[in-house]
């Protein structure tokens, strides 16, 4: 694990645009075809803010995450859960776009302190950079929440008053169509949050038994074609070729469905499509999610300080089992009070507005002061 120091590129050379150095003109904006940018590198407005923060504001209003960014999922419900006042510490496991972050560490000023955890060492020094603009004073660790207890020591800390660990993907990582994330846009079969690490999800599918790929769609994607999606997958890397993009997941998984065409058609942004459930189980074999979330899990009482307050967003049932057993037997050993408050859904007002955010749950627990006697 390691601190990073500022590495974001000079303003103006965001992808999406073509910095033009030598004439210290503004970057000149990418061509596309028809009047509107459609591929995530063409919406060079959306993923310059600084320069035109109204299309930001325009594709909020029109229920779209603006490229490029990632909103933040229930943060009244997290804001309200955490209850940041001035002087605490602050530990964003889960330091993604910085949104939630941003918000906590202007009510732990003055005084306050934030530290922010990514594995995604693209994306950090980006947020990093974001949040010191607006004056926040923020340490940043590249690695894995299952470090974070580390992360603090390293920087001093001997606990956090807040943590919130915020599970999954960024909408930068899903909507850059090189992270291999997305089943919307083609490109390479990556799914690594973390890309200093070996392992691709080219490189599993490759290798893994057929069994090992039926386990895992039916375990962490819930899918209850797995058995036929992995037959297909086996099939076509012995007979075709390697299953190297995203676009030949997408197609095994619509042929393993009989959905005829090489593309679903969604009818609305609520529409789920048919290979997101293979995509979320890809991933989360690629990253170990499971793995880093529990000793994650393991660990948290020890890194949240008697009466602090640990605040999870979970987005599927396979993490919402693994944080409430561990909140609940943290409960029975007088570690997080009890009874656990049922987890928070997002209002109908926010899943309309952000898709993303409709099947986040919001765990939160709050650490006793001491075990009780006995
Ligand atoms: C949903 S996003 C967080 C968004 C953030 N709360 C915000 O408001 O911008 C999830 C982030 O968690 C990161 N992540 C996933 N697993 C992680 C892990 N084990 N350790 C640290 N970060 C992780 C991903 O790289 C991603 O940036």
């Amino acid at each position: 694990m390691r601190a990073v120091t500022d590495s974001s590129p000079p303003s103006g050379s965001s992808p999406g645009s073509t910095p033009d150095s030598s004439s210290g003109r503004p970057p000149r904006r990418p061509r596309y075809r028809g009047t509107h940018p459609r591929r995530f590198d063409e919406k060079y407005k959306e993923l310059n803010p600084e320069r035109f923060p109204g299309e930001v504001a325009k594709a909020v209003a029109r229920g779209s995450t603006p490229a490029g960014s990632h909103l933040p999922v229930m943060l009244d419900e997290v804001l309200a859960a955490l209850r940041p006042r001035p002087g605490d510490v602050y530990l964003d496991a889960t330091l993604g776009y910085g949104g939630h972050a941003e918000a906590v560490a202007q009510r732990i000023a003055p005084g306050g302190r934030l530290v922010g955890m990514d594995r995604d060492a693209d994306e950090l020094p980006r947020a990093a950079e974001r949040l010191r603009r607006r004056g926040l004073v923020v340490a940043v660790r590249h690695g894995s929440y299952s470090g974070a207890a580390k992360a603090l020591r390293d920087e001093g800390i001997d606990g956090a008053d807040l943590v919130l660990a915020d599970l999954g993907c960024s909408s930068m990582q899903l909507d850059r169509p090189d992270r291999g994330f997305s089943f919307k846009n083609d490109g390479p079969l990556d799914m690594r949050m973390d890309r200093s690490r070996p392992g691709t999800a080219a490189q599993w599918l490759a290798t893994a038994s057929r069994e090992d790929i039926e386990t895992a769609i039916r375990d962490l994607g819930d899918e209850e074609d797995a058995d036929d999606i992995a037959r297909e997958i086996v099939r076509r890397r012995e007979s075709a070729r390697p299953l190297d993009h995203t676009a030949d997941l997408v197609s095994a998984v619509l042929a393993a469905k009989e959905i005829p065409g090489e593309k679903f058609v969604r009818d609305s942004a609520f529409t789920a499509h048919p290979a997101a459930r293979t995509f979320q189980a890809v991933r989360m074999v690629v990253n170990r999610e499971t793995e880093h979330l529990s000793q994650f899990l393991r660990d948290l009482p020890w890194i949240v300080r008697p009466g602090g307050r640990a605040a999870i967003l979970t987005f599927h049932s396979g993490e919402e089992s693994l944080v409430r057993a561990a909140f609940e037997q943290g409960a029975e050993q007088g570690l997080w009070m009890s009874p656990l408050a049922e987890p928070l859904v997002p209002s109908s007002d926010e899943r309309r507005r952000n898709p993303r955010s409709r099947s986040a749950r919001l765990h939160v627990g709050i650490r006793l002061d001491a075990p009780p006697a006995g």
